[in-house]
C-alpha cells in the first residue's frame, strides 16, 4: 500500500499519547493515516495529539482518554472509535506497564496480565467489526523484555512469582502476548481478513522506564541500575522513532501483506516465535482466560 492509498486508513495505537506509542502515531500520521491515540490523562492527550497533528501536517489525529487495563475502559473507547469511523485498518495494542509490585485493577486482574494480554485481545475482539470493514486491517501486538521463558499456566497473574532472580512476570506476560498473538491469529485466519502480529520495538528512554525503581530490576543488576537509568538511558536511548520502527513496519508494510501469526524485532526481521509461544497447552490456557476474564468475547 502506497502513503497516497493510506489517506482514507485509520489506525488505533493505546499508549499513543507518549513514548514508543506516541512515535508510531506520528510514523503513522505522517503516512496519511488518520490516527487515534489513546492514553491516560486527557491533557496530556490534547497535547499529544496537538504535537502529531503538527507533525503529520494534517488535523486528523485525535485524543481519547482510556484506561485498557479496564473492561468499560476498552468498552468506551472501541464506542468513540465506532462513533467516529466506519473501519479500522491498524489496530497498535502498545500501551506496557511495570508496577515493582502486584496490582490487581478494579475489574480483580493482574495488571500486566491485563495490560499486555487482556487489553489486545479484547480491545481486537470489540473492534473486530471495524476492522473487518477494512480492506486488509492489521493487528499489532507488542512484547518486550526478555521474552520467550517458560509460560506457567498455573500461574498466568503472577499470584505466586512476581520479581525473581531469573523469572519476571513483565516478561512472562510479554511472551504471553506472543501466545495469545497466534492463537489470535489463528482465530481470525481465513473469513476476517484480519492479521495479527508481534513485534519486539527497540528499547527507549520512556516515561515507563524513567519511574522503573531499582528494586524491580534483578539483583545482579542493581547495583547500576542507577548509572543506567540516570546516564546510559537518556545518553543512547532518547530517539524512540528507532524504537517504533518495528510496530510501523508491520502495520504499513508490503512485506507483510497477508502475513498473521509472526514475530517481528526491533531491525524489523521476521524471527521465529518462542516454543513457549507456540505451545498449544499454554496458548489455549492463555486464551481461556482471556475469553473468561473479558466475558465471553472470543466467539
Ligand atoms: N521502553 C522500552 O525500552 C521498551 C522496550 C521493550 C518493549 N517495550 C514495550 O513497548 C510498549 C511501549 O512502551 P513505552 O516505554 O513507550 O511505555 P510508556 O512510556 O509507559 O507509554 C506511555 C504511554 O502509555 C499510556 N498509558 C499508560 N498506561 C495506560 C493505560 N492503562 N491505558 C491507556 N494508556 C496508558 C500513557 O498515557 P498517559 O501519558 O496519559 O499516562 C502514554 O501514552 C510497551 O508495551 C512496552 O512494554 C518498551
Amino acid at each position: 500500500m502506497t502513503s497516497s492509498d493510506r489517506n482514507g486508513s485509520v489506525a488505533l495505537v493505546t499508549g499513543g499519547t507518549g513514548g514508543i506509542g506516541m512515535e508510531t502515531a506520528r510514523g503513522l500520521a505522517r503516512d496519511g493515516a488518520s490516527v487515534i491515540v489513546a492514553g491516560l490523562d486527557p491533557e496530556r492527550g490534547a497535547r499529544a495529539a496537538q504535537d502529531l497533528r503538527n507533525s503529520a501536517g494534517h488535523d486528523r489525529v485525535h485524543a481519547v482518554p482510556a484506561d485498557v487495563t479496564r473492561l468499560d475502559g476498552m468498552r468506551r473507547l472501541a464506542a468513540e472509535v465506532a462513533g467516529r469511523y466506519d473501519r479500522l485498518d491498524v489496530l497498535v495494542n502498545n500501551v506496557g506497564v511495570n508496577p515493582p509490585e502486584r496490582q490487581v485493577t478494579a475489574d480483580g486482574v493482574e495488571k500486566m496480565f491485563a495490560a499486555h494480554v487482556l487489553a489486545p485481545f479484547t480491545l481486537t475482539h470489540l473492534l473486530l467489526p471495524l476492522l473487518q470493514r477494512a480492506p486488509a486491517a492489521r493487528v499489532v501486538n507488542l512484547t518486550g523484555g526478555i521474552p520467550g521463558g517458560p509460560i506457567d499456566t498455573g500461574d498466568l497473574q503472577g499470584e505466586r512469582r512476581y520479581l525473581g532472580w531469573t523469572f519476571s512476570h513483565y516478561n512472562h506476560t510479554k511472551t504471553m502476548t506472543m501466545a495469545m498473538t497466534c492463537r489470535l491469529a489463528e482465530a481470525l485466519r481465513g473469513s476476517s481478513g484480519v492479521t495479527a502480529n508481534v513485534v519486539y520495538p527497540g528499547h527507549g528512554h520512556t516515561p515507563m522506564n524513567r519511574v522503573t525503581p531499582i528494586r524491580a530490576f534483578p539483583i545482579l543488576y542493581r547495583p547500576v541500575a542507577p548509572l543506567v537509568l540516570k546516564v546510559v538511558a537518556p545518553l543512547f536511548l532518547s530517539d524512540l522513532t528507532r524504537s517504533a520502527r518495528s510496530s510501523v513496519y508491520a502495520a504499513t508494510s508490503a512485506e507483510l501483506d497477508g502475513v498473521s501469526g509472526v514475530y517481528v524485532d526491533d531491525r524489523c526481521r521476521r524471527k521465529p516465535m518462542p516454543a513457549s509461544a507456540l505451545d498449544p497447552g499454554a496458548q489455549e490456557a492463555v486464551w481461556e482466560l482471556c475469553a473468561r476474564l473479558a466475558g465471553g468475547l472470543s466467539g
